[in-house]
């Protein structure tokens, strides 16, 4: 694991080599966070409820290409334990060299039988607890899909098997920095697979670039962020966004997150759902 970011010891200036160029910098600018990022309530979701939530999930995945959930079932004891072992993997000794301010770990979660024995055996609990996150994420993640099958009419079931089949959990750790406005914890991008999972903890450092600006996306007790990845988008035809964001560094605390990624396997051909495409897809269909 690339471990110098949080071996850099404080009190020390930023290194030459973590400084953006001046135009991507963050710089000193305080970006508002969103209220304007719906927090949509998934109690219900597969009863009463269900054609609200749907219809709920499909207007900010058109605008931002996010949006948070709550009450979404995974419960807050168990994310606490997988946050727990989390910061502790990053609080161990180290090697290596990364150029965000950023160290991050990233495995594969299915098939988890065979994958499980990759994963790292420190923190002692890390096995346990994180096979138990994958799979309650996994469910939660499949739910959303299904929601999004609905909302986009295309049959139930529609994300299920190979389309939602390859499964990675990656786990960034942001240590306080020395001047978060020149550097940048990861740098604008959009996530290349189908749907992303994220628990940001209790620290900022999400953006989005919506509409030519910056925006916060605040962190909420035990909520989950969703984010439409391209593979989606592209499937979707463009229906669903996929939304580009960063992550801003802070000199005050250290910020755990958890992004568990969900994508088509291997052999999967990309392309638009034939249903979505009308007269003409704006994708070609690629492997
Ligand atoms: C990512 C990502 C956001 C965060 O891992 O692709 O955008 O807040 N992470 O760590
Ligand atoms: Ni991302």
């Amino acid at each position: 694991m690339n471990k110098l970011v949080s071996s850099w010891s404080k009190n020390k200036p930023l290194p030459e080599s973590y400084k953006f160029p001046p135009e991507t910098r963050p710089g000193n600018l305080i970006v508002p966070t969103c209220k304007t990022i719906p927090v949509i309530d998934l109690r219900n979701a597969e009863g009463r409820n269900r054609t609200d939530i749907v219809q709920q999930i499909l207007k900010p995945s058109q605008e931002y290409g996010f949006f948070q959930v709550v009450n979404h079932g995974i419960s807050e004891n168990l994310m606490n334990e997988s946050m727990d072992v989390f910061k502790e993997l990053f609080e161990m000794p180290d090697e290596d060299k990364v150029h965000q301010w950023r160290d991050n770990l990233r495995h594969p979660c299915h098939p988890l039988q065979d994958c499980i024995k990759h994963w790292p055996q420190k923190p002692i609990r890390y096995r346990e607890v994180v096979a138990a996150f994958s799979i309650e994420a996994k469910k939660l993640g499949l739910r959303i899909l299904e929601l999004f099958s609905e909302g986009l009419g295309l049959e139930s079931g529609y994300f299920g098997d190979k389309l939602s089949e390859s499964l990675h959990l990656f786990v960034n750790h942001y240590p306080p920095c020395p001047d978060p406005s020149l550097t940048l914890g990861i740098t604008k991008h959009c996530d290349s697979i189908l749907l992303a999972i994220l628990h940001q903890g209790d620290v900022n450092g999400l953006q989005i670039f919506n509409s030519e600006e910056w925006i916060g996306v605040e962190p909420l007790h035990n909520a989950f962020v969703v984010n439409i990845g391209n593979q989606l988008q592209i499937i979707s035809n463009d229906k669903l966004k996929s939304g580009e964001h960063r992550v801003v560094t802070n000199s005050r605390a250290a910020r755990t997150t958890v992004a568990f990624f969900i994508a088509p396997s291997e052999d999967s051909v990309i392309e638009s759902a034939i249903s979505l495409v009308g007269e003409a897809s704006v994708y070609r269909a690629f492997e």
